[in-house]
């Protein structure tokens, strides 16, 4: 079973009376340990692809099943416990709590959840990112590509099915991001979870092991390597 499907899914948006078809009857699998790169110009689509992936939005016709479960048929705490435990979320601006350490950051998630340990796993997940011992300090202590960092070991402390990641490099020099992009990667491997990431970044297109190219919300193509 694909950790992510979407089945001739539609998104249109209705503003000031006019409709804008954001996505047209795109349909995707996604398995466990892929890493997908999603392309194409702005306003393609990309966003809202990924919204949709993550149960942030649901789709104007057409479904989309995360761990089989169709992300429509579920209530509110089902929905956040499903965003919260299932789904990780990178983004180009970190997003990072700027009044808590990294610890706190990290820990976070799973402190809403309730679960136990949190500083263990919080730990474990710093490791992975290798910002051991950087736990006590603050985000602007860091550098943009520490920040990135910790919101992936942030987004990974849950153990998600899937990881979205938006622009994940857009904020950062080209070097920095390559090692973005490694990182990503190998954890997509390690933790057998799904990568889909929405980029500009070239590098990121020829790492990745399935293309998804949209245009004007239909997708152009799919390539698999
Ligand atoms: N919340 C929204 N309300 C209205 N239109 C939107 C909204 N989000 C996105 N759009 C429109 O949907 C289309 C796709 O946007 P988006 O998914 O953000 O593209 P991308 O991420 O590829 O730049 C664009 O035309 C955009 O203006
Ligand atoms: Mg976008």
């Amino acid at each position: 079973m694909p950790i992510l499907s979407l089945q001739e899914v539609s998104k249109d948006y209705l503003t000031d009376g006019r409709a804008v078809h954001a996505l047209s009857d795109v349909s995707l699998n996604v398995e466990r340990g892929e890493f997908v790169a999603l392309v194409g110009r702005s306003g393609c689509g990309k966003s809202t692809l990924l919204n949709l992936a993550g149960a942030m939005d649901f789709p104007t016709s057409g479904k989309v099943f995360l761990d089989g479960v169709s992300t429509s048929s579920l209530k509110d705490s089902g929905l956040t416990q499903l965003r919260r435990e299932r789904v990780g979320f990178i983004f180009q601006s970190f997003q990072l709590l700027h009044t808590l350490t990294v610890f706190e950051n990290v820990e976070l998630p799973l402190l809403l959840s309730g679960k136990p340990n949190p500083r263990q796993a919080a730990r474990e997940r710093l490791a992975w990112v290798e910002l051991e011992g950087l736990g006590d300090r603050y985000p602007h202590q860091l550098s943009g590509g520490q920040m990135q960092r910790v919101a992936i070991a942030r987004a990974l402390i849950h153990s998600p099915s899937i990881l979205l990641a938006d622009e994940p490099t857009g904020n950062l020099d080209t070097t920095t991001g390559s090692l973005i992009l490694e990182l990503l990667r190998r954890l997509t491997r390690e933790q057998n979870t799904a990568t889909i990431m929405a980029t500009h970044s070239p590098e990121a297109a020829s790492l990745a092991n399935m293309l998804v190219r949209l245009r004007d919300g239909e997708i152009q193509e799919i390539t698999r390597r």
